[in-house]
This record gives structure tokens, sequence and C-alpha cells, in this order.
């Protein structure tokens, strides 16, 4: 479930709310009445499986983009190999909403289609530990964000007892991934570390990252690994133009936080505070050639992650650009000053990368 902005205003209560918000039931028994909608729909896991090719496709309500049937009420079950997770991201959506239900004009987009009372909703569902938890339901006509598993199996629950002769359903694309949606960098899995990805300035001096599956929810349980290797000389620059990470200072396991962590080095750094909550233009720079960034979320809630951009940049050239400056305006005296504090700084960090 996501956490409005106001929403984090009230986290205290919510914390201790949380446990119930969070769907305790085994999943066997809560969906045993629901059938399936069409096929379960399973990854090329094997040689025989029903779907050998489905690496992605597209699945809909009944006869989208006209109206469903009423009393429908059935599931879709995804079921993905070892590495890879299920993606689902909705390209149309409108469901009877008794609020939006304005039979001259049709169905209106409205704020309460968050409130989900009395009206057809699509429920998302993963599975923690084997207990089903229940990422959102959706209603009304505002599209759902996309959607990713933490693991191999992903269902959605379509339950709509209403319907009208005005509504279109939904239609979505499903795709079985491995990039965790994160489609810049180099993938570099480990068994223990399947989302790492590399930015190599030797490859590609600048350009952006997201958190996994961004601008959807990111999924429960991951973690990524964004290891930066600049060359020689060279420092990164890390600007975050969207951060939405749901928790509260300081981002801790207490807190049920999910976060970011900055590293100039592969463990921990100190000089680092763990970042999360909603921030605002977020920059970041590396101390020397190497930065690690990770990304963490826990078994609840969800956010929007984040967007970054990323420019490596050489500890010399900054320098000299500063020394061009100011020229331009403090006269030559000042020029030779500058010259020599910029010598003294890059023979001083030199020395510094040297140990
Ligand atoms: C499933 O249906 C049976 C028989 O109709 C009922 O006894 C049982 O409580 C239902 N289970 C759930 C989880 O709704
Ligand atoms: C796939 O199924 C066919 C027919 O059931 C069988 O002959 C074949 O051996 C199976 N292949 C694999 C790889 O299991
Ligand atoms: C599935 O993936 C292929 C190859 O990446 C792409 O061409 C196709 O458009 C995708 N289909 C859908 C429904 O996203
Ligand atoms: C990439 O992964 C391999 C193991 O699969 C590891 O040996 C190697 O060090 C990794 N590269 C980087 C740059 O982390
Ligand atoms: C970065 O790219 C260069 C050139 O392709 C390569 O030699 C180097 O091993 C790469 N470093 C990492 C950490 O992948
Ligand atoms: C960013 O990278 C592109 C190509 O990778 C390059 O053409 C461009 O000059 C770079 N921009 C900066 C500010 O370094």
């Amino acid at each position: 479930m996501m956490r409005s902005t106001v929403r984090i205003q009230v986290w205290m209560i919510l914390a201790f709310a949380g446990t119930s918000l969070v769907l305790e039931v085994s999943a066997e028994s809560y969906l045993s009445n629901v059938s399936q909608c069409g096929n379960i729909i399973k990854s090329y896991v094997g040689k025989n499986e029903s779907f050998p090719d489905a690496k992605n496709g597209t699945f809909s309500s009944l006869n989208h983009p006209h109206p469903y049937p009423s009393k429908t009420h059935c599931r879709y079950d995804f079921i993905a190999a070892s590495d890879e997770r299920i993606q689902i991201v909705f390209t149309d959506f409108n469901l009877y909403h008794p609020d939006e239900n304005n039979p001259r004009e049709g169905p209106q987009k409205i704020d309460k289609s968050r409130d989900c009372g009395g009206s057809d909703v699509l429920s998302t569902f993963v599975y923690i530990n084997n207990q089903l938890a229940r990422i959102d339901d959706y209603c009304g006509s505002n599209t759902p964000l996309a959607a990713m598993s933490n693991g191999r199996k992903l269902t959605l629950e379509f339950n709509a007892p209403h319907s009208s002769r005005y509504v279109r359903g939904f239609n979505a694309i499903f795709a079985f991934v491995k990039d965790f949606g994160i489609r810049t960098g180099r993938q570099n899995s480990t068994e223990k570390y399947p989302c790492t990805f590399i930015f190599n300035s030797s490859e590609t001096s600048n350009g952006t990252f997201t958190s996994p599956n961004y601008p959807g929810l990111y999924p429960r349980n991951t973690e990524c690994h964004y290891l930066f290797y600049g060359r020689d000389g060279e420092y990164v620059e890390l600007y975050f133009t969207y951060f939405h990470i749901d928790g509260v200072q300081p981002c801790d396991e207490e807190s049920h936080s999910d976060y970011v962590e900055f590293s100039n080095y592969m463990p921990v750094d100190r000089k680092f505070d763990r970042q999360c909550g909603t921030i605002k233009d977020l920059k970041m720079k590396s101390d020397r050639k190497f930065f690690r960034v990770t990304f963490r979320s826990n078994d609840r809630y969800d956010a929007t992650g984040f967007h970054a951009t990323y420019q490596f940049n050489n500890v010399a050239n900054h320098l000299t650009i500063r020394n061009v400056r100011s020229q331009a305006f403090d006269g030559k005296k000042a020029t030779l000053t500058f010259i020599f504090i910029a010598h003294i700084t890059t023979i001083i960090t030199e020395i510094v990368l040297l140990t």
C-alpha cells in the first residue's frame, strides 16, 4: 500500500496500525474461492510450460474496451522463473465507481477514486513468506502505478459485482524481467546481489539511474546496488530529480523504513546518513573515483523511489574551470594566487588518492 505525503505525517499512527494493514492470511485460503480469469500466466520455466515464450504480453478484463460482465470475480496469477520479477504496467483503467457514475457525461476522474467502497476493485497481491500481501486496491478511472513482484509470484484479484454500460475495464502489460525495471547501467548480477548495476566512466561519463520499477512502485524486500567507477582523478556527482522513499529519519529497521545509502567504499561509510522520506534536490558527491548507492526496501509499504542523474568529473578540470572564472573578474594577481592554490589542492588530492 502506497503512503501519500500527507499520510507520512501520521506515520506514527500508521506504524502501530501497520501490521493490520498487511493482510496476513495464507494465500491458499484467501484465494481458494476465486477462480482463474484465464490461464495462469507462467514464464518459461521448463520446456513444457504453457506459455513457453511469454516474457511479456498483455491481459485485460473480459470484453475490454467494452463493459465487463457484472458479478465478475476472478484472479490472474503470474509465475516467474526464480531469477525473474513480474512487472505489471497498466495501459487503460476504467472500472465502475458509484461516485463517478454520471450517466450523462460518462465516468469522470475524481479524487475520491482512492476510496474503493461500493465500487468494482482490482487488487494486487504479492507473496511474502507464503503470506498474501496486498500492494493496493485500484478502482475508478485513475490508471494505477506499475507494480512489481518481490519474488516469483504475483496475483491480481478482480472483484466487480457491478459493472455498468459506461466502463471499459482494464488493459495491462505483463513482463517477466531480470533487470528489476532498471534500464541504465550494466547489470552485473551475482547470486547474492542480483540487482547490481555498474556505471563505468570509461563507458559513459554521464546519464541517469532510477530505483527498481520506476516510475512505478518499487518492489518489496529488494536490495539494489549502483556502483560508480570513475577513471583515475575523477569523482562522481549525483543529483536526485525525484526522491520519495517510504520511511522516517534515521531510516532504520526500528521505524520499518526503506532507505538509500551512500558510500565511498563497498562497506558502510559513516560519512553519510541513510536517506528516506521525500527529499527535494538531493545532491551527493564522491570523495574519490568509486561510489556506491544502495537502495533497500522492506516487506511493507511502497513508494515510487527515485530518479537521478550522474556525472563523472575530473578533479583537475574542475579546478581549471574555477581558475578561468576567477581570472575574469579578479585580475592577474588573484589568478596567480588561485593557480597556486589550485595546484596545491591538486597535489594534496593526488596524495590523498594515492594513500
Ligand atoms: C469458500 O467457500 C466455502 C464454501 O462456499 C466457504 O465455506 C469458505 O468460507 C470460503 N472461503 C473463503 C476464504 O471465503
Ligand atoms: C514435453 O512434453 C512432451 C509430451 O508430453 C514429452 O514427450 C517431452 O519429453 C517433454 N519435454 C520435456 C523437456 O520435458
Ligand atoms: C514485448 O517485448 C518485445 C521485445 O522487447 C517488444 O517488441 C514488444 O513490444 C513487447 N510487448 C509488449 C506487449 O510490451
Ligand atoms: C561482476 O560480477 C562478477 C561475478 O559474477 C564479479 O567477479 C565481478 O567482480 C563483478 N564486477 C564488478 C565490477 O563488481
Ligand atoms: C570500465 O570500462 C573499462 C573499459 O571498457 C574496463 O577496462 C574496466 O574494466 C571497466 N571497469 C569496471 C569496474 O567494469
Ligand atoms: C554526456 O555524455 C554524452 C555521451 O555519453 C556526451 O556527448 C556529453 O558531452 C556528456 N555531457 C557532459 C556534460 O559531460
